[in-house]
């Protein structure tokens, strides 16, 4: 059976990636919603209505159970999912949390999609976690375009980001969560305009944690060895329900493994 992973375009890698690392006995589809990126600018109701045809396709490809790796969607549909659909549904929520105790009283700057950070869920999850105020909601949906059409390192990207982290004395802030897994895609961007101690943080680790936490629960967990080493070859990739077969296609999603796993380390 299969583990689904799906966003609304390359953001989702990063939750892919990082279940590549931690849970490497499993099969695996990714879905990109392409066709309908990006979400984060969408209405909630647009959102449910695709997020539903993801689910449906990916309950007719034998899986499991289901990640939303887009924080928009999870925030969005994540609960009106989980009514529908018997199978296990992890979502992925800005890592607001872990980004407060581990800011030693600083601030803590969240950013993420208008949707995200409009919606009620992570307006709820502040409230729980910040008794001191220290958290700020920021909205970056140039970010997700940017990284749509594979632009990653660019002067403009640079512009976009220095121009919207202005408003901000960052000298004050100790966390950077990275709300939108499109996000993880610029950390060297994010990394040249922060100052050096403010650290970057996002769910992903949490995420695959619960879905192992959740799998073995239901005695679902892949333990064995099956497959020793890494490789593509137990990941299928769909665009918007089409599968990508070909090697172009394939090739640029190396890359976009390869340009993660340089993230990883900033
Ligand atoms: N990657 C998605 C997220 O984590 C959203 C990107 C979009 O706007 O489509 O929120």
């Amino acid at each position: 059976m299969n583990i689904g992973i799906f966003d609304s375009g390359i953001g989702g890698i990063t939750l892919l990636h990082q279940a590549l690392v931690m849970l490497p006995n499993e099969n695996y589809i990714f879905y990109a919603d392409t066709d309908n990126a990006p979400y984060g600018t969408k209405s909630k109701e647009q959102v449910i209505a695709l997020v539903d045809d993801v689910m449906r396709f990916m309950t007719a490809h034998d899986c499991k159970a289901v990640v939303i790796a887009c924080n928009t969607a999870t925030a969005a549909a994540a609960d009106v999912m989980r009514e529908k659909y018997p199978i296990p549904i992890i979502g992925i929520e800005p890592a607001v949390k872990p980004a407060v105790k581990e800011s030693h009283g600083k601030r803590v700057l969240v950013a993420a999609t208008p949707l995200t950070v409009r919606e009620e869920k992570l307006h709820n999850l502040v409230k729980r976690v910040d008794d001191a105020h220290l958290v700020d909601l920021l909205a970056l949906p140039k970010l997700v375009e940017f990284a749509e059409r594979g632009e990653f390192a660019s002067d403009e990207v640079e512009q976009y980001l220095k121009n919207a982290l202005s408003k901000y004395a960052l000298d004050t802030y100790g966390e950077l969560v990275l709300g939108c897994t499109h996000f993880n895609y610029f950390k060297d961007t994010f990394r040249k305009i922060l100052p050096k101690d403010v650290h970057m943080i996002d769910g992903s680790e949490g995420t695959v944690r619960q879905l192992a936490h959740i799998l073995e629960s239901i005695n679902q967990l892949e333990l064995g060895n099956a497959h020793n080493e890494k490789n593509d070859t137990r990941v299928r990739y769909f665009s918007s329900g089409r599968e990508l077969k070909e090697e172009q296609e394939l090739e640029y999603v190396r890359r976009l493994h390869e340009r993660l796993e340089k993230m990883r380390v900033l």
